[in-house]
């Protein structure tokens, strides 16, 4: 089993020493409830890296909502079985008086790229993500940092934090692991019914019907509708948004030239998803 610290002091103590004698350090930040999407950053990290360090928070600061952060599964015993058969060197998993002792006054909140999509629908959200993600960076002093691009707002924020605030780490989006009928793997995905669990890959086939629609040159905002119709109909509450932006810096797009990114969220037996792909 990996060591599980949970001081910044036991972790920096270990980071010293790998640093001195010249190793590379990765960082997979997540907050547990490990799936194989989790575990695809981690043998990344192992394949990259000399040290890789996992760590587990879930960090109150991103919740909008408290409701959200008291369900948020907490599974730390077989999360730390995962990381051993990946072979990670340290989980580090504090409780929040670590990450956020008396007196803690410092908030990070990245302007532009957080403000649409989920910024919009989760007030805050973006802020308690660059805030803890800049700590993490601080306490790990990691050389690489691996980020999903199942949450690609989220990846395109920490980009732009490391890029503003000089932070030395390299970001590395890794591609979004599937089930076999192409629902995103998430935490989440447990919450549904069967039946619901049933419906949901039809969000992401909506969205690559969309696509495949505006490639072969549907009007943009006829085929997001259709989508949108596609996902209610498919038995879907709410749709929140399913919009083409740009890749890197979400402007919307109206029509197809270069890179874009189609994103959506929306809630199915009350459970919200989310998903993204290239277009
Ligand atoms: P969490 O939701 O636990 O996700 C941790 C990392 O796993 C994120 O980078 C996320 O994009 C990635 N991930 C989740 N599902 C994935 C999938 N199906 N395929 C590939 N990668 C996937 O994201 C967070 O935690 C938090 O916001 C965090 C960055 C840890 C800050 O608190």
């Amino acid at each position: 089993m990996p060591p599980i610290l949970r001081t910044v002091a036991e972790l920096r103590a270990r980071v010293s020493d790998w640093k001195a004698a010249g190793e590379t350090v990765g960082v997979v930040p997540t907050m547990g409830a490990l799936h194989e999407g989790h575990l695809s950053l981690a043998r990344r990290a192992r394949a990259t890296c000399d040290r890789v360090i996992v760590t587990i928070f879930v960090n109150p600061r991103q919740f909008n909502n408290p409701a959200d952060l008291e369900k948020y599964p907490r599974t730390e015993a077989q999360d730390a079985a995962l990381l051993a058969s990946v072979g990670v060197d340290a989980v580090f998993a504090p409780g929040p008086e670590e990450v956020y002792p008396r007196g803690f006054a410092t908030n990070v909140s990245v302007s532009g790229v957080s403000e649409p999509l989920e910024g919009a629908h989760r007030p805050g959200h973006f802020d308690g993500v660059a805030t803890v993600v800049a700590k993490l960076f601080g306490m790990t002093r990691a050389d690489r940092a691996f980020f999903g691009e199942k949450d690609w707002q989220q990846l395109m924020v920490v980009q732009r934090l490391v890029a503003d605030l000089n932070i030395p780490v390299t970001i590395e989006g890794c591609a979004t692991v599937r089930e076999a009928d192409g629902l995103a793997l998430s935490s989440r995905n447990r919450r549904l019914s069967a039946e619901g669990r049933a419906r949901a890959p039809a969000l992401v086939r909506a969205m690559q019907a969309a696509t495949e629609a505006m490639r072969g040159g549907q009007a943009v905002p006829e085929a997001l509708a259709e989508a949108r119709a596609a996902v209610l109909a498919a038995g879907f509450e709410t749709v929140d948004y399913l919009e083409l932006r740009t890749a890197d810096l979400l402007l919307p797009m109206e029509r197809l030239e270069g890179r874009g990114r189609l994103l959506a969220a929306a809630t199915l037996d009350g459970v919200r998803l989310i998903d993204n792909i290239p277009v």
